[in-house]
């Protein structure tokens, strides 16, 4: 099995990118790769419509990389804090761009092979883990959409500090009980 970290986060060892890591590494892959976004140059989705014709998008920067890494991976885990009541910008920008792997309407069938998996796990400062749940729920839904069989989340509440979340151990503990479940399947 494949797998693969795409870390939203600006904060290089955030609490987002501590939790995937630990899902990464409970999946088995300890030396799996871990990509950065905001160290890459992505630019947003330009509404071209050109991948509806062409089947790829004609942007060429540094997506062009995720999109790869994204078709040969069979577990992609996704990290990224909640910003401003919402996925952080850089998040947003790799999803929107992930509208590339669907074919034109009415089906926008996803180019994506069967069987992929994701995992989305998201840190927040609120306490309460239900907060951001409706938009949560809309971009599990958005990464189902864009050919993921199967999407599951960790929600991490209260966490502030940098990296603070390696110290929670229930959310540890959350993060590699996904990360088993998606070698055990
Ligand atoms: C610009 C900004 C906006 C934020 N907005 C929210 C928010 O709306 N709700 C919330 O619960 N936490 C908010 N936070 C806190 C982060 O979600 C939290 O610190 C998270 O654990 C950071 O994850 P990271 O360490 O992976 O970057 C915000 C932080 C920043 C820097």
């Amino acid at each position: 099995m494949k797998a693969i970290g795409i870390v939203c986060s600006p904060r290089k060892d955030g609490n987002s990118e501590v939790l995937v890591r630990e899902v990464l590494i409970a999946a088995g892959d300890d030396a799996a790769k871990v990509l950065r976004p905001n160290e890459m140059k992505i630019r947003g989705c330009q509404g071209c419509y050109a991948c509806k014709e062409k089947g790829s998008c004609v942007v060429k920067d540094d997506m062009q990389v995720l999109y790869r890494e994204i078709e040969e991976a069979d577990v992609v885990v996704f990290g990224t804090p909640i910003y401003m009541y919402g996925v952080a910008s850089q998040f947003k920008v790799v999803l929107d761009r992930l509208f590339a792997f669907l074919g034109p309407a009415p089906d926008f069938k996803s180019s994506l092979p069967k069987g992929k998996r994701a995992v989305l796990v998201v840190s927040q400062g609120y306490e309460d883990a239900q907060e951001y749940g409706a938009h949560i729920a809309q971009m599990k839904e958005s990464l189902r959409v864009v050919g993921f069989d199967e999407v599951k989340t960790l929600v991490a509440p209260g966490l502030n500090e940098l990296g603070e979340a390696a110290k929670r151990s229930s959310l540890v503990e959350k993060a590699r009980t996904l990360g088993r479940d998606l070698c055990s399947a």
